[in-house]
Formats: C-alpha cells, sequence, structure tokens
C-alpha cells in the first residue's frame, strides 16, 4: 500500500535531502507532500530534481496555519508526518526568539493536535501503520566539557540557546502526546549535519564560500569548540528506519562519532580549496571574532541505542562525507549563486 507522507520544512537543507532520499528508495510505494513556508531558509531549488515527480507535491504554507493543517489531513491520507519545519539557526535565536517560540513549539503542537484528530480512532487506538516523528537535536542536552561522557537518550534535557531551549519545548510536548494520549510517534535527536543544499549561514557553507572569495574567515572565540558531524543521507536513513521500525515513544539519538572542532573544519576546508581550486588560499584568512553568548563548548552523541535497537550505523565517514560536500559546492556555483543574491526567493512553484 501507498504510504502518504507531510514532511515539514521540506525546502530547507535537511528536509529537502529526506525528500530526495525517499522518492529515490520507495519510488512509486509512497506519496510526499511537502510543507513548508519558505521562511529565508527554504529554497525550492534544493528540490528541482523531484518537483515533476508524480508522487510529490509542494504546498506552501506554515505550519502553525491550523485551517491549512488540518485541511491536508482532510485532503489526503496521511500516514507519517516528519516534522522538520523550524527555525534553526542559533544566532538568529540569539537576536530575537520569537519565531523560534512560535514555529519550532507552536507549530509543533499544532502538527500534533491535527495528527491526534485525524488518526485516533478511539480512546489510545489509533489507524494502524500511521507515526509522527519530531525531528529534534543533540542541542536540546546542553553542553559538555572535554572529558564528559556522550548524551545518551536518558541524559536530562538542559538548553542553554533560545533555539535550543524551543527544541526542547517541543520535545516535551510530542513527549506528553504519548504519555497521555498513546499517539504513535517518535523524537529523533541529530548532531550536527553537513553536505549539500545546506544553507550558507551554517559552518561548513559559509566558510567555503568566504574561503573561496578569499573573504575572511570569522572563527568564534577560540574555534576550540566541538561538535560531531553526520552527513545528511546518514541522518535521512536513520530517520527512515526510525519512522518504519521503531517502537512508538522511542527517542533514538543519531550520531556521526565525528567529533571535531570548529577550527579543524576551517583547516580542512582552506587546505582542500588551496588543493583543488587555488593555492594560494591559505590559513592567513582566519580572524578570531568575540565568542557567541553562551556559546556551549562540546556536543557528543551515543548512538548505540538505534545502532542496536535499529541496526542503523553512519555509512559515510567524514573524509569521504566533506569531499562529496567540497564537491557538490564547487560544481553548484550557480545555486550559491541564487542563494547571495536573494534570487532564489523568486522561485515559488
Ligand atoms: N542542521 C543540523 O545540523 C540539524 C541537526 C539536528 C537537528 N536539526 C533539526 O532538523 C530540522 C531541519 O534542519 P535544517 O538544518 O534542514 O533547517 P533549515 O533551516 O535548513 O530548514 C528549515 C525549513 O523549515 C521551513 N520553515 C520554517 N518555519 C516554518 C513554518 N512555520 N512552517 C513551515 N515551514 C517552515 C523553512 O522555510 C525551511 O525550509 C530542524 O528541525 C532542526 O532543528 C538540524
Amino acid at each position: 500500500m501507498i504510504k502518504t507522507y507531510l514532511v515539514t520544512g521540506g525546502a530547507g537543507f535537511i528536509g529537502s535531502n529526506f525528500i530526495q532520499y525517499i522518492l529515490n528508495k520507495y519510488k512509486n510505494d509512497i506519496f510526499v507532500i511537502n510543507l513548508d513556508k519558505l521562511t529565508y531558509a527554504g529554497n525550492l531549488n534544493n528540490l528541482k530534481s523531484v518537483e515533476k515527480n508524480k508522487n510529490y507535491v509542494f504546498v506552501k504554507g506554515d505550519i502553525c496555519d491550523k485551517k491549512l493543517v488540518a485541511n491536508l489531513f482532510k485532503k489526503y491520507n496521511i500516514d507519517y508526518v516528519v516534522n522538520f519545519a523550524a527555525e534553526s539557526h542559533v544566532d538568529r535565536s540569539i537576536n530575537s526568539a520569537e519565531e523560534f517560540v512560535t514555529t519550532n513549539v507552536y507549530g509543533t503542537f499544532n502538527l500534533l493536535e491535527n495528527a491526534k484528530k485525524a488518526w485516533q480512532t478511539g480512546e489510545d487506538c489509533y489507524k494502524a501503520g500511521v507515526k509522527y516523528l519530531q525531528v529534534s537535536t543533540d542541542e536540546v542536552y546542553g553542553a559538555l566539557t572535554e572529558k564528559e561522557s556522550s548524551f545518551t537518550e536518558k541524559t536530562p534535557i538542559c538548553p542553554h540557546s533560545p533555539y535550543s531551549a524551543s527544541k526542547a519545548g517541543a520535545d516535551m510536548l510530542v513527549k506528553s502526546f504519548y504519555d497521555t494520549h498513546k499517539m504513535p510517534l517518535n523524537i529523533t535527536r541529530c548532531s550536527n549535519n553537513y553536505g549539500p543544499y545546506q544553507f550558507p549561514e551554517k559552518l561548513i557553507p559559509l566558510m567555503f564560500i568566504k574561503c573561496k572569495n578569499k573573504q575572511q574567515l570569522p572563527v568564534y572565540g577560540t574555534g576550540l569548540n566541538v561538535r560531531d558531524w553526520l552527513y545528511v543521507t546518514d541522518h535521512c536513513s536513520a530517520i527512515d528506519l526510525v519512522l518504519r521500525k521503531a517502537k512508538p515513544g522511542e527517542i533514538y539519538n543519531i550520531g556521526g562519532n565525528n567529533e571535531k572542532n570548529n577550527l579543524y573544519i576551517v583547516n580542512y576546508i582552506i587546505n582542500y580549496l588551496s588543493k583543488h581550486f587555488d593555492k594560494t588560499i591559505s590559513p592567513d584568512l582566519i580572524t578570531f571574532v568575540k565568542d557567541r553568548k553562551g556559546h556551549d563548548f562540546r556536543y557528543s552523541i551515543n548512538s548505540s541505542k538505534i545502532q542496536k535497537e535499529l541496526g542503523w550505523k553512519p555509512e559515510v565517514s567524514f573524509e569521504k562525507g566533506i569531499e562529496l560536500t567540497m564537491n557538490w559546492y564547487l560544481k553548484n556555483d550557480k545555486w550559491i549563486k541564487d542563494v547571495l543574491d536573494g534570487s532564489y526567493k523568486n522561485k515559488t512553484t
């Protein structure tokens, strides 16, 4: 039977990779509705390869819009909701947090409420085969020192930025819909993703573009903050597995086992571009700037639960993933140009 997905935020970085991943994997066995508000982070150029696919439809709209979401559940027989839609950039949440609370918390609530209405058949009973999946982040756990052991699913939630606090709030609401209503759902908490189509406000594409243009490379503080990096298709395969195989109510950490500090990443990009693009590019471009307020020192994810229970493991090594990513950005000048000059906003279907 055909499975119908409501993917929210599917015009963003991970959502667009996920839509391509599932359409490629399940072909005619699925139908995908991509609901996206097209904020600055939504880019329909990310979905050119699927826009004419008969198993895919794009709906421009807000996850906070009660009527719109209710109508989507009426119009389509939705089996899966995968909620990627979010305000996702920590720096922006420090400058202004309102949109983060609205989209990340209220928007999640609106999706849950509508999914529950559409799926519930009796007290604690739901249509067969339905599932809601909340795409969350390791940032909800807070920060670690250099020596502390990695976050497990039992690590207490302790977010520090308005972004991570809004994601944690959403996680708590999602969990409450399982604890209270037994709604079939899962939460995944993933580490830093990288790969094609990432908006160039995030570390890797930002540094790549600046470095290629021989601009200064602003590195926060000492550059020693550590993140665990996962290639985006490995995140997609984990979500696919959790959606289809995981027991409702479970939370899964997803990580790449690739802890690197920011300076390492920036130097990697410099070396790559000096080897493959312009040999005059050098570490002299690095400029240390005032640290981000409340900057979490280290994130580290223990993903042994998903590995043991569902047999997932990351397939793409950091070396392979970063090469794929650098090559993609090198070959996709037009995508970068459209983002930088804003013309990507003109594409509406
Ligand atoms: N990027 C990462 O490294 C990472 C890591 C772990 C978890 N996550 C989570 O994964 C999800 C996707 O992250 P991303 O990096 O692809 O984000 P992104 O910022 O690239 O994309 C977010 C998308 O959501 C859309 N959107 C925003 N507000 C909306 C609203 N109110 N209604 C409908 N659509 C809306 C945007 O237009 C955009 O297309 C987020 O929930 C994020 O918290 C991201």
